[in-house]
């Protein structure tokens, strides 16, 4: 285990992978009933910006800086925007950057809980501090498909699970494709968002066919940072949505180009139904 999240905070791919996330989750806000988020894949809660490892790449400069350096952005970016002023004191001055687990601590109601799952003992421990005293937040010391299988269904039976690998292992495409068919064989009503990057089209394809083949409607968003003809560089990211909200495929539809044209992408971005009526 290599990855550390604290080099990429507030990259390009997260700036888009953040946005959507905060799209599925007013969607869940919508009814009273309370709703359970598990991150699989946690990270730490917030990462400093000005840190060694931030510093060291700079990445956020082409994303979340480079988001928040223009006109005011739609109304559709509020929750977003509400997550990023909940870690940052001297908003709008940008200081720290929410992960996964800080941005839906940030939307959650009193009733709604949050799930997180973490292997690297350093990003365990970051956890546990950070919502220390959150009887709403649990942090689970694991792998994320053993996790799964103890943490669903949950008892809310509402809710999301954020599957966000590191990608850093060769078959990561077929544990995710693996761990997210036995959860929905637990869970087969839940809302699944998996996070992927793509460099070669190819096994990504392949990855979305086999959870077309998991029989639940499905549909992906995707945005390119540069044109998809260097299958070695990390050309954009999508985020796949099995059992997807209500609608959510306009709100993507609506919020792509506008996150494209800040970024300055250079490449297609789109939201592209897998299977549509299962
Ligand atoms: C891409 S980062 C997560 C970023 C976070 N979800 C966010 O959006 O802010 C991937 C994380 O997964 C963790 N990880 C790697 N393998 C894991 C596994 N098998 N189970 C749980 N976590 C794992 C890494 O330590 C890393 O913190």
């Amino acid at each position: 285990m290599n990855y550390r999240h604290a080099y990429h905070a507030g990259n390009f791919a997260d700036v888009v992978k953040h946005a959507a996330l905060t799209l599925v989750l007013d969607h869940l806000c919508k009814k009273e009933t309370p709703f359970c988020v598990v991150d699989t894949h946690a990270g730490v809660g917030c990462y400093d910006l000005k840190s060694v490892e931030a510093e060291k790449t700079g990445e956020s400069t082409d994303g979340i800086a480079r988001l928040l350096g223009g006109a005011p952005l739609p109304s559709s970016f509020d929750s977003y925007l509400n997550a990023l002023r909940a870690v940052n004191p001297d908003w709008p001055q940008l200081r720290f950057y929410p992960g996964s687990p800080c941005i839906a601590r940030a939307l959650l109601r009193p009733n709604d809980r949050l799930a997180l799952v973490e292997l690297h003992p350093e990003d365990v421990r970051a956890l546990k501090r950070e919502f220390a005293r959150d009887p709403q937040v649990g942090v689970h010391a694991d792998d994320a498909y053993t996790a799964l299988k103890a943490l669903l269904p949950p008892k809310e039976r509402r809710g999301l699970v954020l599957i966000d690998p590191p990608f850093e292992v060769k078959d990561e495409f077929q544990r995710v494709a693996k761990g997210l068919s036995q959860a929905l064989r637990r869970w087969p009503t839940g809302i699944y968002g998996v996070w992927y990057p793509i460099k070669d089209p190819e096994p990504v394809e392949r990855f979305l066919g086999e959870i077309v083949n998991l029989g639940r409607p499905c549909l992906t968003s995707e945005l390119f940072r540069y044109p998809p003809d260097d299958p070695l560089r990390f050309n954009g990211s999508g985020l796949l949505l099995v059992n997807p909200p209500w609608q959510i495929d306009d709100a993507l539809a609506d919020m792509l180009p506008v996150l494209a044209n800040r970024l300055g992408a250079a490449g297609p971005c789109g939201v592209r139904w897998l299977l549509r009526n299962a």
